[in-house]
């Protein structure tokens, strides 16, 4: 079994106990989240098209969504049984199960924010896709991430983790990279904020995220 397909399995399978998992400040992101999109509001942006990448059970969609009520939204993920918890949060937006990749490379809309929360660190090629993710936000739009960052590597660049057993039952690797790597490949985008925080303990540790919002041009 090949890694998607192994990710897909997965989240399949937690997709039904998902929102009760990470209820009662058990995943942070999306709070931090919902900071930054009122940053946005605040100051005057405007999003009409927004796209939001490993969905879930909409989550990330739904801070959107409150965000920017009148938005029209995409959203995909690879977990068929993720998107129909996150259509009924959202039923409005426009649902695609694809991997990131996949999906990325295949998109042809243009959006005004693209959101990513909780699954970059899951995209192997991620510096290939960054680039191509860039075309597709019009000038004047943010993208908004998190990663998983690279902070005590000593200098190494990108970071594969495999899972272990005796840690969690999670059948994933974890991809880190520095914040320096993936601005590198947003070419044209632009720092707005960053924030790291303690997004959910894995294994009884805390799992660091980094929260970059990115402006184009
Ligand atoms: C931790 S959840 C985050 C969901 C949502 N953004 C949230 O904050 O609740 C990660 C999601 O990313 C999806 N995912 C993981 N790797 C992916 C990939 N390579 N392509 C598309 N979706 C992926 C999983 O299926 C899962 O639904």
């Amino acid at each position: 079994m090949d890694q998607t397909e192994a990710q897909r399995r997965y989240f399949d399978s937690h997709a039904a106990s998902y929102d009760e998992y990470t209820a009662a400040g058990a995943w942070t992101p999306n709070q931090y989240l919902a900071g930054v999109l009122e940053s946005l509001t605040a100051g005057g942006v405007e999003v009409r098209t927004a796209l939001d990448l490993g969905t879930g059970t909409g989550q990330t969609l739904a801070a959107v969504r409150a965000a920017f009520p009148q938005a029209t939204l995409w959203a995909s993920d690879l977990s068929p049984a993720m998107l129909r918890r996150a259509a009924l949060k959202v039923p409005d937006a426009r649902f695609e199960v694809a991997d990131i990749s996949s999906h990325v490379a295949g998109l042809t809309e243009s959006f005004d924010l693209v959101t990513a929360i909780g699954c970059l660190e899951m995209v192997p090629d991620l510096m290939t896709v960054l680039p191509q993710l860039m075309d597709h936000v019009n000038p004047g739009g943010h993208l908004a991430l998190t990663i998983e960052p690279l902070i005590d590597g000593a200098g190494a660049e990108h970071a594969a983790h495999p899972h272990s057993s005796a840690d969690t039952d999670e059948p994933r690797w974890r991809y880190t990279w520095s914040t320096a790597r993936l601005l590198h490949a947003l070419p044209g985008g632009q720092l707005r904020s960053s924030h790291l925080f303690t997004a959910y303990h894995r294994a009884s540790r805390p799992v660091l995220y980094e929260l970059l919002l990115i402006g184009k041009g």
